[in-house]
């Protein structure tokens, strides 16, 4: 599959929320396959790609998705442009609820403005697998959704501006609903990364609830591959898809796994908390697990990496902080 990528050689692709955890990971692969890489990003959470500065192909701009004035010349001769930028996170999109709608809903309307008024040739909208909330698993794409939050909801709400500008002005879009994309340089807003960290500092794992939950872990090698392809194959075109593995598994197992594979079980605890004020049970998924038929159909492409796999990746990564 890595044929179908090598189209994105010598092309110009615009970033926003680059610098963050899956764009740091887009980004470093788009350069790997010869593009010309323009990132948008505030780094909110620090900047993921400062080890590819010196990339000739590569600019890093740091510009809000909502500053119309500074973003307009960025989108001149840009051939693809990814909107990951984004306010993510349980916590932080309930702390900073306006900010978030600034960000979803106003920066998304200007990044897609522009890239039609710049006539891109895709439009790719990073999406969530949110939208569905608590509904059937596993999910399929055409639904039923049952937004939790309002993370969710603006989500949903992208994905309607993409097909509106396609409508309006045939801006062609890829739309792309992560499942839990996990792997090195995620922070602590993410479970995986939370548990990692905390066993490897022999503090104990707080679940939610009962932890039953189930999620499908996607290792961001995955997320990125099918983010890729989706965007320039023909047959992305004004599709919407699930980034997931078509697996999931609970909390509690996913406590158990880290804790497994770190040794540390008799040495690290795992307790399970009430929901709060930050964090309630309101906006909480139960299950949540992809139906990937389409992409699979679509994109002729599987996650290759298990969850085994993808963790000790993921570990691996961490102990080399560490050092
Ligand atoms: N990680 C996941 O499992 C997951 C799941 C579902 C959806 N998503 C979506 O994928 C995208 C990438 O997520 P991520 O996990 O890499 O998150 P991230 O927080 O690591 O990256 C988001 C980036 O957007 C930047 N940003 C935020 N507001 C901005 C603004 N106003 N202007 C410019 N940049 C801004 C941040 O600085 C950050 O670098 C997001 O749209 C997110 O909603 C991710």
């Amino acid at each position: 599959m890595d044929d179908v990528l090598k189209a994105y050689n010598g092309k110009k692709v615009l970033i926003t929320g680059g610098a963050g955890f899956i764009g740091s990971h887009m980004v470093e692969k788009l350069l790997e396959l010869g593009a010309r890489v323009t990132v948008i990003d505030i780094m909110l959470r620090g900047n993921k790609i400062a080890h590819l500065k010196d990339n000739r192909n590569l600019s890093i701009q740091e510009v809000d998705v909502t500053d119309t004035r500074s973003l307009a010349p960025l989108f001149r001769g840009q051939d693809y442009v990814f909107h990951l930028a984004a306010v993510v996170g349980v916590e932080e999109t309930q702390d900073e609820p306006v900010q978030l709608l600034d960000v979803e809903i106003g920066g998304t309307a200007e990044v897609i403005r522009l890239a039609a008024a710049n006539k891109v040739k895709r439009f790719i909208f990073a999406s969530s697998s949110e939208v569905y909330g608590d509904s059937d698993n596993p999910m399929a794409e055409e639904g039923p959704f049952n937004p939790k939050s309002t993370y969710a909801l603006c989500k949903l709400i992208g994905e309607h501006y993409c097909r509106a500008y396609y409508k309006k002005f045939g801006l062609e879009f890829t739309a792309l609903r992560y499942f839990n994309s996990y792997g090195p340089r995620q922070d602590d807003r993410f479970v995986m990364s939370r548990f990692i960290r905390r066993a490897l500092n022999g503090q104990e794992l707080l679940i939610y609830g009962d932890g039953n939950q189930t999620r499908d872990f996607t290792f961001v090698g995955d997320s990125v591959h099918m983010s890729l392809l989706a965007g320039i194959m023909d047959s992305g075109i004004n599709q919407i898809f699930n980034l997931g593995t078509g697996r999931a598994v609970s909390i509690n197992r996913l406590a158990d796994l880290v804790l497994d594979n770190l040794e540390m079980k008799s040495k690290v605890r795992v307790s399970h908390i009430d929901y709060d004020q930050r964090r309630t049970r309101e906006i909480e998924v139960f299950a949540r697990l992809a139906n990937v038929d389409l992409a699979e159909r679509l994109l002729q492409y599987r996650p290759s990496v298990d969850l085994e796999t993808g963790m000790q990746r993921t570990i691996d990564w961490y102990l080399k902080q560490q050092l």
